[in-house]
């Protein structure tokens, strides 16, 4: 089989693919047929390396056993059970573990079957909190430009990236976004969190004094941005936001769809810049990627604060059919014994530096005109080519992917973050495809 050749009786006209170019793609495909530890492996039979964990969520690596045994033995024990009323102590328990490593005092878990599922909880949750604390003035959702909090109406609307939103005339009304954090002019090749742009959190009091603190309950925002490019904060901005928040009484979230289980050497990006939201949201690395599933977690205040009115009535009329499906949970708990054993939610911390140092070696190379990194995050960015924005970066990724490397492109921006399992000739191998190829399509 030639490169990219897919067997002859694979039609792919039927599947309408998310966040694809459908006709693009399917005029030339790129298919992975099986995936082990660091690596994927085409249908023609090539190995890919994994630069972006998947989707930034395989987080212990491809093809673990352990999951595999774990829901196979869920399925043929419980395999489906509701929780509208009913329980199962599977749930319980992945809760209860998930509770004990959470950032202090977020120890309240909501589940859910996705990160955009998460975002759109986080925000009900955060309205039906400030109505029952007597602040039913409080309905305004702020977000920051550059934000990506997933595809419904909510996440959608408190997102910052034009292309997820224009098409989608009518948004969540009362939204607003402070502005984002990336300054190109002062803060290019920054190695981990830029020095300048603490003082952008103050955004927030243009948008208090513009709506009033009393219209606002809860600004979101990704501690470090992801699908727009990887945007580390700048050294004091969230413990800014957090002192902001507080002084107007707005709840803060995190969403830590990417950033959770890990990503940062961390367990989550709350511990990384000791600051604790009020809610926080997750997916992806919760069960390895391997079974849909997200969670909230939710601070004492906010989840003792709707635990009010009769015993016998519903505290908040939410959930999902799929909510702690025991599957997910024997998935998620089987994630969780593997991240303790192999000490994967710190191990990015030891490895941080070498894939900074990696990563920076880039500079200089043509087109290059930023490179970002925090934890076992990373980013190149590329000199968009005029009139055609994204279009290098798209080549990029075709190019490194006919050699070997799979990343997340996003615009002219190489997103890279491996699973945290990752060794320093794994780091090699990837910065050398890179560069190569950049030199190529530059
Ligand atoms: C920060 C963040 N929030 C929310 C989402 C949405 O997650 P999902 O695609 O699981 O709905 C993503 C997905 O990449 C994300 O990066």
């Amino acid at each position: 089989m030639t490169l990219h050749q897919i067997p002859n009786t694979l039609q792919t006209d039927a599947f309408w693919m998310p966040f694809t170019a459908n006709r693009q793609f399917k005029a030339a495909p790129r298919m992975f047929a099986s995936a082990e530890g660091m690596h994927y492996t085409t249908v023609d039979g090539r190995k890919v390396i994994d630069g972006s964990a998947g989707l930034w969520c395989v987080n212990a690596g491809h093809g673990r056993r352990q999951i595999a045994a774990a829901v196979e033995k869920q399925l043929m024990n419980l395999d489906f059970a509701p929780s509208f009323n009913m329980g199962h102590p599977i749930a319980f328990d992945f809760a209860e573990r998930l509770a004990a490593i959470a950032p202090k005092g977020l120890d309240r878990i909501f589940f859910t079957n996705s990160g955009s599922e998460s975002v759109d909880t986080a925000l009900k949750i955060a309205l039906a909190y400030q109505r029952a604390a007597g602040q039913a003035t409080r309905t305004r959702l702020l977000g920051r430009e550059r934000g990506y909090h997933g595809v419904g109406f909510g996440g959608m609307s408190v997102g910052g990236m034009v292309n997820n939103r224009r098409a989608f005339a009518t948004h969540l009304p009362g939204v607003d976004h402070i502005g984002h954090t990336y300054d190109l002019a002062r803060n290019a090749f920054s190695k981990d969190l830029p020095a300048h742009g603490a003082e952008l959190a103050d955004d927030l009091e243009r948008l208090v004094n513009l709506h009033g603190a009393e219209t606002i309950a809860a600004v979101i925002v990704e501690p470090v941005p992801g699908s727009t490019g990887v945007l580390p904060p700048p050294q004091g901005y969230l413990q800014r936001l957090r002192q902001l928040c507080d002084k107007h009484g707005i709840l803060l979230i995190f969403d830590e769809v990417i950033t959770g289980f890990g990503r940062l050497g961390t367990p989550f990006a709350a511990d990384y810049f000791g600051v604790t939201p009020d809610l926080m949201t997750t997916a992806k690395g919760i069960t390895n990627g391997t079974v849909p599933m997200g969670a909230v977690f939710c601070s004492r205040k906010v989840h003792d604060g709707l635990m009010v009115g009769p015993e016998n009535a519903m505290e908040l009329f939410h959930g999902y059919t799929y909510s702690a499906h025991p599957v997910a949970c024997a998935a998620g708990l089987a994630t969780l014994d593997i991240y303790k054993d192999e000490g994967l939610l710190t191990r990015g911390a030891s490895m941080a530096e070498y894939w900074r140092d990696a990563l920076h070696q880039l500079k200089g190379l043509p087109n290059v005109i930023d490179i970002r990194n925090v934890g076992l995050m990373g980013a190149v960015e590329l000199a968009p080519r005029k009139d055609a924005p994204g279009a290098r970066g798209y080549e990029l990724m075709v190019d490194c992917f006919n050699r070997g490397l799979y990343f997340r492109q996003s615009g002219d921006a190489v997103a890279v973050s491996p699973p945290l399992i990752v060794e320093r000739s794994h780091i090699d191998e990837m910065v050398s495809i890179l560069g190569d190829a950049i030199k190529r399509v530059a």
